[in-house]
């Protein structure tokens, strides 16, 4: 509205803005509710549940997997991204379906309880941890588990944090396998081919205790890119010979056959289609295409649907909205909006999330946000009845998986199973 009024100004007709804002006037946006979610609100009742659940859909993740899957060229690995599915019910049904022993971990405590209850699975960091946490990492590993440590690649990005590791290596007798960040455009750090690289590696081929695992080169920039002029595919041939200059220069450091079997990770949720030979990355990492929340709601990801619903009881659904100390203007918003008509108040909120069902509802801005009874408005046709749920999908699902206790696995019409979430996002 800021902007509309400025426009006005500089045109200075207060004729035009009267038909600007006529032409502005928001259309009734509520309606029947979606037969989708009268289902899972359905099901949620007789699960018995009535508090703020995160809902996970069986059957549409089942999709998303499959649709992954079908876009990998032959020979691609696929790496699950623990921290944007964290759970270990939730990664553990990815691992099955999609057959992969590799994870990408994120924090301490995930590398700690993945190690324990996963020992197998490949871990790679996804950002490189203070050599404290990796310290840490070992004296808290339980003995029972110490075979994970084996299948770690702990990421480096610069000469000192591969130097602290390496003292790390030596003073806990422990060897350590060490990929090697790539800066492919994104500068959020890592490496570029060059002098400092190749003495890195030359570094780890020169200590018995440390081993090279590859690369990670992260590029969801490309995702931002407008694809017009060239921008985009410009950037992704950036990316690709940035890429394939560090790996000539570990030929040189390692020998081309040494680099047969080395991990070369590339790719994130919005940029995995863009992987279609294995000439430069040998897997691929998504893990938020899965669920799908709105920020991967991409051309690319199109094909992969929404699997992830915050699902919420209605405390209190009120037959029209009041502004507190503004009441004398309750008419006209609800005449110049109607989609301001109705309120319900929702059990929690301030959730990284947008409502979805029953449609049409949103936020009040003038009322404000609560994280304990959380306003949202809808319109004259809005039917909803305390007790009944109303739902909203994150925005990612990282943190805002944390913030609802055990994942309600949803399958065909039922709660069917109950998914522990991770303690920590960080
Ligand atoms: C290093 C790295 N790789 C891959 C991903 C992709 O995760 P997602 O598929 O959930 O976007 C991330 C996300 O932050 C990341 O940091």
């Amino acid at each position: 509205m800021i902007e509309l009024s400025r426009r006005n100004v500089i045109l200075g007709g207060a004729a035009l803005a009267g038909v600007t804002v006529l032409m502005m006037k928001p259309g009734d946006k509520s309606g029947p509710r979606d037969a989708y979610f009268l289902d899972v609100q359905k099901a949620l009742i007789s699960a018995g549940i009535a508090v703020p659940t995160m809902v996970v859909d069986k059957a549409r993740l089942n999709a998303n997997i499959d649709t992954l899957k079908g876009f990998l060229p032959p020979g691609m690995g696929y790496r699950i991204v623990a921290k944007s599915l964290p759970s270990l019910g939730l990664i553990d049904h990815v691992r099955k379906r999609t057959g992969t022993d590799r994870l990408m971990t994120f924090n301490l405590p995930m590398l700690l309880e993945i190690s324990q209850a996963m020992p197998e699975a490949s871990q790679l960091l996804g950002k490189p941890l203070p050599v404290v946490a990796a310290r840490h990492y070992f004296e808290r590993l339980p003995l029972e588990a110490s075979g994970a440590a084996e299948n770690i690649q702990w990421l480096v990005d610069t000469p000192e944090r591969l130097a602290q590791y390496a003292s790390l290596a030596d003073d806990m007798g422990r060897d350590m396998a060490v990929n090697v960040e790539l800066d492919v455009g994104l500068h959020r750090g890592g490496m570029v081919a060059g002098a400092d690289l190749k003495a890195m590696m030359e570094a780890i081929k020169a200590n018995p205790r440390l081993s090279f695992a590859g690369f990670m080169g992260y590029d969801p920039h490309i995702a931002s890119l407008p694809t017009a002029m060239g921008w985009r595919d410009r950037a992704i041939r950036g990316v690709r010979t940035g890429y394939a200059a560090a790996l000539a220069q570990a030929g040189e450091v390692f020998g081309a056959d040494a680099l047969a079997g080395i991990t070369r990770n590339a790719a994130g949720s919005p940029t995995y289609r863009n992987y279609q030979d294995t000439e430069i990355a040998s897997e691929v990492s998504a893990g938020s295409c899965l669920v799908k929340p709105t920020h991967f709601d991409t051309e690319l990801l199109e094909p992969h649907v929404p699997a992830s619903f915050i699902a919420t009881p209605v405390i209190k659904s009120l037959p029209v909205t009041q502004m507190p100390g503004l009441e004398f203007a309750d008419g006209a918003t609800r005449a110049w909006n109607p989609n301001a008509s109705k309120t319900v108040f929702i059990y929690g909120g301030n959730w990284l999330a947008d409502p979805v069902d029953p449609p049409g509802l949103q936020y009040n801005k003038t009322f404000g946000r609560s994280s304990n009874q959380e306003m949202l408005n809808g319109g004259p046709d809005l039917e909803i009845s305390a007790d009944e749920f109303v739902f909203l999908r994150p925005h990612q699902s990282e943190a805002v998986f944390l913030q609802f206790g055990d994942i309600a696995v949803y399958e065909d019409g039922a709660i069917t199973e109950r998914w522990p979430v991770f303690d920590y996002s960080a």
